[in-house]
């Protein structure tokens, strides 16, 4: 514990796994109160359940009155956020193709959750934060960012969309104290991408292009969340920080 946010409060999405967890046991470990929030509860509970200053919620950031009812349920109990990390997401492997061979129910689903769940996700955020000002981060991806993945049609498309939602809302709410970044990890072993760390062709194809020679871990990815979630960041909006081991240069 190093207590670089001892005095903030800290919502993150999708906690119940993987590097929304991660990085919400940072934050309580950097002093925090934390709400775990995640569309499967018990998964948030058992992550929030070390940290006794931190609640579990569960919240669907695809559904407008789940993601509205968490936050006015965080606020009535004195959980003002100061941070709020816009992480859950899916990536529909074995569905998500080439845009020839897309069905539009694939796309509808993976915009549903990453894009329109993010958009929720920030716009309740926002409110929260009027008048106090505070930090939001989403969580990326290279494949907004580079030709990732020829079969990540929905998915590429749903990151790019956050990354522009990220600028936009930078712009909009800076003069109001509201800094908005995205950080956009690499490859990083967690359950979402089991159908790639599972198969040794496919991890050993994508290790082989990344420079610094080996798969993300959820820990790679907290340090940078903890910056922007900092008052050491308080220049920093608008940006996106990528933590993808030299993915992205190549
Ligand atoms: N793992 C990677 O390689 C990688 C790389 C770049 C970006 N990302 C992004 O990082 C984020 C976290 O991914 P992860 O790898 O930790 O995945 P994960 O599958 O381990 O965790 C995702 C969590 O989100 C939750 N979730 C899914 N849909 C939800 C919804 N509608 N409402 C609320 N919660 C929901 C799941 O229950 C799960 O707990 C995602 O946005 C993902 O796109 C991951």
């Amino acid at each position: 514990m190093t207590d670089r946010l001892t005095g903030k409060t800290a919502l993150v999405t999708g906690a119940g796994s993987g590097i929304g967890r991660q990085v919400a046991e940072r934050f309580a470990r950097e002093g925090a109160r934390v709400a775990f929030t995640d569309r499967d509860l018990a998964a948030a509970q058992d992550a929030a359940s070390a940290f006794p200053t931190s609640v579990a919620v569960e919240l669907d950031i695809a559904d407008e009155a789940s993601v509205a009812a968490a936050f006015e349920g965080l606020a009535v109990d004195g959980f003002d956020v100061d941070v709020v990390v816009a992480n859950a997401g899916v990536q529909l492997f074995g569905q998500d193709a080439k845009i020839a061979d897309l069905d539009l129910d694939v796309w509808r689903r993976t915009i549903d959750i990453n894009l329109t769940g993010a958009f929720l996700t920030v716009k309740y955020a926002v409110r929260a934060m009027l008048g106090r000002g505070g930090s939001i981060i989403l969580t990326g991806s290279p494949t907004a960012l580079n030709g990732e993945g020829a079969d990540f049609t929905a998915y590429s498309a749903s990151k790019a969309g956050m990354h522009g939602l990220t600028r936009t809302v930078a712009a909009a709410y800076a003069a109001e104290g509201i800094r908005v970044n995205t950080v956009a990890p690499g490859y990083t072993e967690t359950p979402l991408v089991s159908a790639i760390s599972g198969d040794p062709e496919s991890r050993a194809a994508i290790v082989s292009r990344i420079p610094l020679g080996r798969p993300g871990t959820p820990a790679d990815v907290e340090g940078i969340m903890v910056y922007l979630a900092s008052d050491e960041a308080t220049f920093a909006t608008g940006s996106t920080f990528r933590v993808d081991g030299g993915m992205t240069t190549l």
